[in-house]
């Protein structure tokens, strides 16, 4: 496949926490390959992600699932016109290992090389699908992440208020380690949700009598903690439906004040993990409704760590003319509105 004038290919890698993932993404927004090797099943037995095995994982595997994302495309490097990759915020091992991969491809190919910020691949996604315009409301949700956030533009973010503590999807995490139900816990609780009754355990709802747009999420964990005390053996839907009814309660409460922080924006936007969840898109998409704004979130693969949002992000930002020019040092910490 050539390039042709004006579209350009991008090769985006994902290295930052569980998934080592690439995607070949044009700038027309078609997805031409996308490939994701879960490590799931290899941190299962541990409850959750562990930084040592996650990052000789992603040494092992990042060679193959590049070359398996060519492949699927039909392409060579030579047909990329820009390598993209995970730089930051996220499993300092893991970034390093998709990083240098990636400079190392973009240097022996002679293409450009963008550092894309884990966060922003998440924050631009919802564009890949949907022809939502700047500025929107995000609610940035993942499983190191709660967030929400005014985007105006590529690099244009402003923070109205983020978690205190536990992200949402740690919270649905530890909420299915307590109850022995696996991890990742998101999908499970919400499978386990399923026909239970919302209102059978009275989580609290934390913050939501403050006028700010903060998220804490620590309360509800030991509130689970001390109804498991009480009584060990809890009807699992009962109890994954409430906590999930408590989660949801709290984002649209966070929301609606973030609405009215920013009266100008007509669009409200979900991303990150968290978005996969079908009760939260569905609470989300009635309160746009509610406040006339447009809703949009990724479709549901898109959600959950890919390449396909840092192939995406790359081609976002290489259009702005943000390209790696001098090397760059991975970050576990990066904020959204820095530049690498
Ligand atoms: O964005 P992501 O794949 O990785 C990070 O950047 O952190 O998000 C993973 C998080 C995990 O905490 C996972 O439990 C949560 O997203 N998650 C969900 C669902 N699917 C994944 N949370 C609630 N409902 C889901 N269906
Ligand atoms: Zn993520």
């Amino acid at each position: 496949m050539q390039a042709q004038e004006g579209k350009i290919f991008a090769l985006g890698i994902e290295s930052s926490c569980d998934e080592t993932a690439a995607a070949i993404v044009d700038s027309e927004k078609n997805i031409i390959s996308h490939v994701i090797y879960s490590q799931v099943p290899e941190h299962q037995k541990w409850g959750g992600v562990v930084p040592e095995l996650a990052a000789r994982s992603h040494i092992l595997a990042i060679d193959e699932v590049v070359q398996k994302t060519l492949d699927e495309a039909k392409m060579t490097l030579a047909d990329i016109d820009i390598i993209a990759a995970t730089a930051g915020p996220g499993l300092i091992g893991g970034v390093l290992v998709g990083w240098e991969f990636a400079a190392g491809l973009a240097m022996a190919a002679k293409k450009p090389l963008i550092a894309v910020n884990h966060l922003e691949g998440h924050a631009l996604t919802p564009r890949l699908d949907s022809d939502i315009e700047f500025p929107y409301l995000l609610l940035l949700a993942s499983g190191g992440h709660s967030q929400i956030l005014v985007v105006s533009g590529v690099g244009d973010y402003k923070l109205l208020g983020e978690t205190l503590d536990d992200s949402a999807g740690e919270a649905f995490d530890k909420v299915a380690k307590m109850l022995g139900l696996g991890y990742p816990g998101g999908p499970i609780v919400e499978k386990h949700a399923e026909g239970g009754n919302p209102e059978a355990f009275d989580f609290p709802r934390p913050l939501c009598n403050q006028n700010n747009c903060d998220f804490s999420f620590s309360g509800i964990k030991t509130a689970a903690r001390t109804f498991l005390n009480k009584t060990p053996e809890v009807n699992a839907a009962d109890f994954c439906a409430s906590f999930q009814q408590s989660v949801i309660d709290v984002i649209i409460n966070r929301l609606t004040n973030a609405i009215k922080a920013a009266p100008g924006v007509k669009t409200l936007v979900v991303a990150g993990g968290v978005a996969a969840n079908k009760k939260i898109r569905a609470a989300m998409e009635k309160l746009a409704a509610r406040h006339d704004m447009k809703f949009a979130a990724p479709p549901l693969k898109l959600c959950t760590d890919n390449g396909v949002m840092i192939a995406w992000a790359g081609i976002e930002n290489f259009f702005q003319g943000n390209i790696a020019t001098e090397p760059i040092a991975p970050r576990p910490r990066w904020p959204l509105a820095e530049r690498p």
